[in-house]
């Protein structure tokens, strides 16, 4: 099931911030050195996206699990005042290197810590208080439901987290979908719209984002 209209995708990126030089080259040498990866990098809509909202709710403190080679997490950390801080978390230090090299070439070093390992294990060695103004999940989908919980303590009142691909290409609407990852994505969605700490809307931008307010 596609979840954007194809013949809709040229137009909707061509109507959301256009790609700076710094976004081009990355996703131009994701697509050029790790073909059989390119999808796991969000699209220039997504990350317009995340740079209005982060800017939108004035985070300064910004956490992401998954970094891969690093466009989101430049859409995130720029829309971050120069004393915020966004911690990036990812357990694979190849693709890593690559956002690397891109946050320096966008003057972004400083205002980005990553952290390599399983994102769980780093999530609860953060101390329980309320932190972060802005959570990203983006990575391994059997993780989101425990990610989520482990987020939300830590997020101050008013901050916002978003969930990508939590529509699965629509399979979570599918009863016969049976993979782990499909079912952890339903299981996730359905503990975020009926959890009171937060209020919520699951958007169908690309393979879906929800975002959650923490009250
Ligand atoms: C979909 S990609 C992230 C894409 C990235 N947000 C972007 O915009 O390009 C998923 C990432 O999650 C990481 N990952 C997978 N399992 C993980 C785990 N258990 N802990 C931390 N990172 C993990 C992978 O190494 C990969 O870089």
């Amino acid at each position: 099931m596609s979840i954007v209209n194809p013949a809709l995708n040229d137009y909707l990126l061509a109507h959301a911030t256009p790609q700076d030089e710094v976004l081009r080259d990355l996703a131009e040498e994701t697509a050029r050195t790790l073909p059989e990866r390119l999808s796991m990098q969000i699209t220039q809509d997504e990350g317009a996206l995340l740079t209005l909202l982060a800017r939108l709710c004035g985070a300064r403190q910004a956490v992401e699990i998954g970094t891969f080679t690093g466009y989101s997490s430049i859409c995130i950390a720029r829309a971050l005042p120069a004393d915020g801080r966004l911690l990036a978390l990812d357990v694979n230090e190849e693709w890593t290197s690559v956002a690397r090299r891109y946050w320096a070439r966008a003057g972004l070093a400083d205002r980005i810590e990553l952290r390599l390992g399983p994102a769980l294990d780093m999530l609860r060695a953060l101390p329980r208080e309320e932190t972060f103004d802005f959570a990203f999940i983006d990575a391994d989908k059997t993780g989101y439901p425990a990610y989520y919980e482990e987020l939300v303590p830590r997020m101050r009142p008013g901050g916002l987290l978003a969930l990508d691909n939590v529509l699965r290409g629509g399979r979570v609407a599918d009863p016969a979908a049976s993979d782990p990852a499909d079912l952890a994505i339903r299981k996730v969605n359905d503990t975020v719209v009926a959890d009171e700490r937060v209020e919520s809307v699951l958007l169908p931008i690309r393979d879906g984002l929800t975002l959650a307010r923490k009250r």
